[in-house]
């Protein structure tokens, strides 16, 4: 072929590429993924319900447990929360148990767990380990396989930790708004944060709970239209005691009457879960603020230093257990961040694995099933990747997109041209600090670096 004909022949491929028909295929083919895709997340996940056998099970260990718990306790009750208690279940979820002592006179958390640990070891088959001294005392209880129960059980017990009773209140009236759409996706998220091992606080990683609360925020304050409304900010229809809406000093108020929001409210965003998932996944592997945002289902985007949670570009950055590197308030708790567990290298993971399952989904493979066994493919490495060294993080929140993730009215916005001018200019001045902050950290820290490289990497004079 001659360079002449070579020319000619790139431009008709190009050309042909972006004709109106081949726009046309490829926008058919993304929509028959999206809905085959949407199909194949229902399936998945309605088989890992767990089963009506199960869920009575767990029914009769907690009031069995309960009766126990009232021999030292006899103004008690113990209640379900967390996947229990808020409709985001798996098959074989741990059980998260609340005992609640209806009496002023009651002994502190620590002793009774104490208590109650020695009396389960003596009077019941369980496996007990009580933690006395954790940040919440608990009571880790677990029974080994048998017939009735072929993978066991495992449950904690807490003592008034009635806040989780309403964020659980406040997850399972934000999974009935809209169950096909808020369940799927969530349930999805813990399957898949569970085989690609990025689903465990006490190795650095984030919480079922923290996927949660990511979920939420992502389709209320992410999505445009919002799939889901702010419970916390709507108002009440009459005005309520503060008494009865403040607990513990933490405004603990939602909107709870989902048959009556359901009447009123209706969501104008009509995209399928499958169209959800991608967005979510893009969302958090490119655009989420990591550096300086804090993801609020209360409040929206919100910056770390306005919370007092940036952290530190000092000596302290090398310590691993270091917090504050994801942010995720909690609803109520405000001054609690949820994903403190998460260090450098489990958000560097998991960053990684939002990133690995945007790039599975954009090849959209021939049948959706495939992009779901790929996306769910069990990572067999239980480490967490190493971050790199230098990654200083920065202390400003870049430049925010001037619109949201999937806004259909994007692009008939007026502004919209002129806002994506200003953004990518201010995109480069914000990149142009970032880069020169580094040289500055870098330079200042030289006698670290260096004597890092030489007990690391062996590198240097001896
Ligand atoms: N919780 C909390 N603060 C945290 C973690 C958990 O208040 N940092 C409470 C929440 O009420 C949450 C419950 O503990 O609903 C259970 O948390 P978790 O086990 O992470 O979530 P589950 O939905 O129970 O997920 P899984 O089925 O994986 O156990
Ligand atoms: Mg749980």
């Amino acid at each position: 072929m001659s360079p002449q004909t070579t020319h000619q022949h790139y431009r008709d491929v190009n050309s042909a590429s972006s004709s109106p028909t081949s726009q046309r295929l490829r926008q058919l083919t993304k929509q028959h993924f999206v809905a085959e895709l949407s199909q194949c997340l229902f399936d998945f996940v309605i088989q890992l319900l767990p089963t009506q056998e199960e869920l009575a099970v767990k029914e009769d260990v907690r009031k069995l447990l309960e009766r126990l718990i009232r021999t030292i306790e006899p103004d008690s009750r113990l209640l379900s929360f967390g996947s229990t208690a808020n409709g985001f279940s798996l098959r074989n979820s741990d059980m998260d148990l609340c005992c609640l002592i209806d009496s002023e006179e009651r002994l502190a958390a620590s002793d009774l767990v104490t208590m109650l640990g020695d009396l389960l070891e003596r009077e019941t088959k369980f496996h007990v380990k009580p933690l006395p001294h954790a940040r919440i005392p608990i009571v880790k209880l677990s029974l080994d396989p048998s017939p009735g129960l072929p993978l066991g059980i495992a449950c904690d017990i807490g003592f008034e930790n009635r806040l989780a009773l309403e964020n659980t209140r406040l997850l399972m009236c934000y999974a009935m708004i809209d169950p096909t759409r808020v369940r799927t996706m969530v349930l999805f998220l813990k399957v898949w944060s569970k085989r690609r091992k990025i689903n465990s606080p006490y190795k650095g990683t984030l919480s079922s709970y923290g996927y949660v609360l990511l979920v939420i925020y992502f389709l209320v304050h992410v999505k445009n239209p919002p799939v889901l409304p702010n419970l916390q900010q709507m108002p009440p229809l009459r005005p309520i005691p503060k008494e009865e809406t403040h607990m513990g000093g933490h405004n603990t108020w939602f909107f709870d009457d989902i048959d009556l929001l359901r009447q009123r409210w209706h969501s104008e965003n009509s995209e399928t879960v499958a169209e959800l998932l991608i967005d979510f996944f893009r969302y958090f592997s490119r655009d989420f603020v990591y550096n300086g945002g804090v993801a609020s289902i209360r409040a929206g985007l919100l910056k770390k230093e306005s919370k007092g949670w940036q952290n530190e570009v000092s000596a302290s950055r090398y310590d691993a257990r270091e917090r504050n590197r994801l942010c995720i308030e909690d609803p109520f708790e405000t001054d609690y961040n949820v994903a403190r567990c998460v260090t450098k290298d489990g958000l560097y993971t998991i960053r990684g694995e939002f990133m690995r399952a945007s790039r599975v989904l954009a090849t959209r493979p021939e049948r959706a099933i495939l992009a779901l066994a790929d996306l769910c493919d069990e990572r067999k490495d239980e480490d967490l990747v190493t971050a790199p060294l230098f990654y200083a993080p920065s202390r400003q929140v870049p430049p925010q997109t001037p619109y949201s993730v999937g806004s259909r009215y994007m692009n008939q916005d007026p502004h919209y041209r002129v806002n994506k001018y200003l953004f990518a200019r201010r995109r480069n001045i914000w990149l142009q600090n970032e880069v020169s902050g580094l040289v500055r950290h870098l330079l200042k820290h030289l006698p670290q670096t260096i004597h890092y490289m030489r007990v690391n990497w062996g590198w240097g004079w001896s």
